[in-house]
């Protein structure tokens, strides 16, 4: 049995040397600013959580990643683990409590509950006239306009570890992930990588919330962000490509998971991804194991590129 089963993905936190420019960067990649102070950057989705991403103000790195616990008592059960620290306040905007946990690669795992909830900012998106159904939207004109991508929600996070069972098998035991796909390598007993969601019982949920990569060195491959649509993916590709910012891979739609995927580089090299369109799976689906190679390639889109694929920010 894991310690917990962590509810849901909170926010990724990252170091970054100048506030501006990483509000920048996440603003064209579509976050809304939630708050910043003078040491540290908020930005939240269109969906109600304070914040799922937390910049502070230092040299580059990533600092690790938060989860929402389901309860206090889960907060209370984890904070007894080895090497967690007591409930803590957070002084940080949002608030709410904590426990911090340090994963085997020394990257931190806050378990927080009773963050904040703001009012979720609607967006507008057309229904879409195709497939079965060719009057969603009878009648009407729909113009999508032109700008950044609309982030709904922190959507997984992925990691690259050098201790690669060790840290897999501590991020379920601390959080309850459960496994969806292994993929293999050679040898069935020699897994690269692995897909795992939250467990939330007979609810469906995200194909993954956590991938973790077999590698050669430990730190964040990057962070996934649920956009609106495809459409709204499309549309926020333009705007970053017009501003002249990194591309990583994409635009494709992935075969695990099937989420149409597009990955951007912020200006220190760290990682974000848009999705939309996962598959949902809950805990009664078994995990499935898959050879790498063709047979995980998507159905289109570029292969990953070799510079992506050993990515790592430390
Ligand atoms: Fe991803």
């Amino acid at each position: 049995m894991p310690v917990i089963k962590a509810f849901d993905l909170a926010y990724g936190r990252l170091r970054s040397p100048d506030l501006d420019k990483a509000e920048e960067f996440l603003t064209d990649f579509g976050m809304v600013r939630a708050d910043r102070t003078k040491t540290a950057l908020y930005m939240r989705g269109t969906d109600a959580p304070h914040h799922i991403h937390v910049t502070e103000l230092g040299e580059p790195r990533y600092v690790g990643i938060a989860v929402h616990a389901a309860g206090m008592e889960d907060l209370d059960r984890i904070s007894r683990v080895a090497g967690a620290s007591a409930i803590e306040d957070i002084d940080e905007p949002g608030g709410g409590r904590r426990v911090r946990l340090t994963d085997p690669d020394g990257y931190q795992v806050e378990v927080v509950h009773g963050m904040a909830a703001l009012e979720p900012i609607p967006v507008n998106r057309p229904a879409v006239n195709s497939g079965g159904d060719k009057l969603r939207r009878k009648g009407e004109l729909f113009r999508i306009e032109r700008g950044p991508s609309h982030i709904k929600r922190f959507g997984h996070f992925v990691i690259m570890s050098k201790n690669f069972e060790k840290t897999l098998g501590w991020y379920r035991e601390m959080l309850g992930f459960r496994c969806s796909d292994e993929v293999y390598e050679g040898e069935r007993s020699h897994v690269v990588g692995s897909f795992n969601r939250l467990d939330r019982g007979d609810e469906y949920v995200d194909h993954h919330a956590f991938f973790c990569i077999r590698g050669e060195k430990s730190g964040l491959n990057h962070l996934s962000f649920e956009a609106a649509d495809i459409d709204d993916i499309l549309v926020g590709h333009e705007h970053l490509q017009g501003k002249g910012y990194k591309h990583m891979w994409g635009l494709g739609r992935h075969k695990l998971g099937s989420q149409f995927f597009d990955y951007w580089a912020d200006p220190w090299g760290r990682v974000h991804e848009h999705w939309a369109d996962t598959d949902v799976l809950n805990a009664r689906t078994p995990p499935n194991f898959v050879e790498r190679g063709p047979a995980i390639a998507g159905p289109w889109g570029q292969p990953i590129p070799e510079v992506f694929r050993g990515h790592a920010s430390p």
